[in-house]
């Protein structure tokens, strides 16, 4: 039953009218029967600290945080879960009594839609992750605790994908190239988290980089079927995904960590999916 008033949530981010996070937050809420109000948020560049800390004085008990704030929610945080420290960049936080507690779900997110809603276990595969961005560093974590038999980030400028692998390396075997050392490599899972989605493209790659019975990952989505998930689909891959699914699993792991409930994803990537 719902009394009183409603906990107060959003999303902070910029651009962030097209975010798809306050109609998964509802969902969740009509779902699971919590009294919660999830809203969208704008916030200008250079002002994340004042708009976080307005909302948490204005009685706001969790914030959702995406582009180009995960960094600032990070330092903003006074403690952070250690994913979020690894990552260095924060998508949730939860405003409590003793401080403001940061911690990272990206990765988790893409991890579950992988084994739980697709049923492709990681363990023992080998897996490409294209880009040493920010996505990047937000799910390698997660996907290492997987145990993949190896792990390599491969990048438009190949020493932000060693630094990134050097930071990673004590969690898995994980390495770094640049895309021109990727022939005669074969991965059984390729991930998406270069940012060349935005101009309809894929990064260059070699034609057979992917392993017979691969499987593609784009973390970004869209209407229509990314540049990326194109590209898997014409290089025979059994499934190739975008990120909506990673979406809402990120979403579910952070109103789980809000409430203290795990809402059924399933019925809401459908409801987007129709969308
Ligand atoms: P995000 O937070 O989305 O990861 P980012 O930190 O700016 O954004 O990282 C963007 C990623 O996309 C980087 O890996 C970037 O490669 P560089 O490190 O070489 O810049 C990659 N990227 C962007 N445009 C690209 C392009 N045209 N071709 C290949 N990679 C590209």
């Amino acid at each position: 039953m719902q009394t009183g008033q409603p906990d107060q949530y959003a999303v902070m981010g910029y651009p962030i009218a097209h975010s798809k996070s306050p109609r998964i937050h509802a969902l969740f809420a009509a779902q699971t029967g919590q009294n919660l109000e999830y809203r969208a948020i704008l916030v200008e560049p250079g002002h994340f600290p004042a708009a976080a800390r307005a909302f948490r004085d204005g009685g706001g008990k969790g914030l959702n945080i995406t582009v180009p704030f995960k960094q600032d929610a990070w330092v903003f945080a006074d403690l952070l879960s250690a994913r979020a420290e690894r990552a260095g960049a924060v998508n949730t936080l939860l405003f409590e009594p003793n401080g403001v507690r940061g911690d990272n779900t990206d990765g988790l997110g893409l991890v579950r839609d992988l084994t739980v809603n697709h049923g492709y276990p990681l363990a023992g595969k080998r897996i490409l992750l294209l880009g040493a961005g920010g996505a990047a560093r937000g799910v390698l974590q997660p996907l290492l605790a997987e145990k993949p038999v190896r792990l390599v980030i491969a990048n438009r400028t190949a020493e932000k994908a060693l630094g990134l692998a050097l930071r990673f390396n004590d969690l898995g075997r994980v390495s770094a190239c640049g895309f021109a050392e990727l022939t005669e490599r074969r991965f059984d899972l390729i991930i998406n988290a270069t940012a060349t989605g935005l101009d309809d493209a894929v990064p260059p790659l070699p034609d057979d980089v992917l392993a017979a019975e691969g499987w593609c990952y784009d973390l970004m989505y869209g209407r229509e079927p990314t540049a990326f998930v194109r590209w898997g689909r014409e290089r025979g891959a059994v499934r190739s995904l975008d990120g909506l699914g990673m979406l809402v699993e990120q979403a579910a792991e952070s109103f789980h960590r809000w409430r203290g409930v795990w809402p059924d994803t399933a019925p809401v990537i459908t409801a987007l999916r129709e969308n």
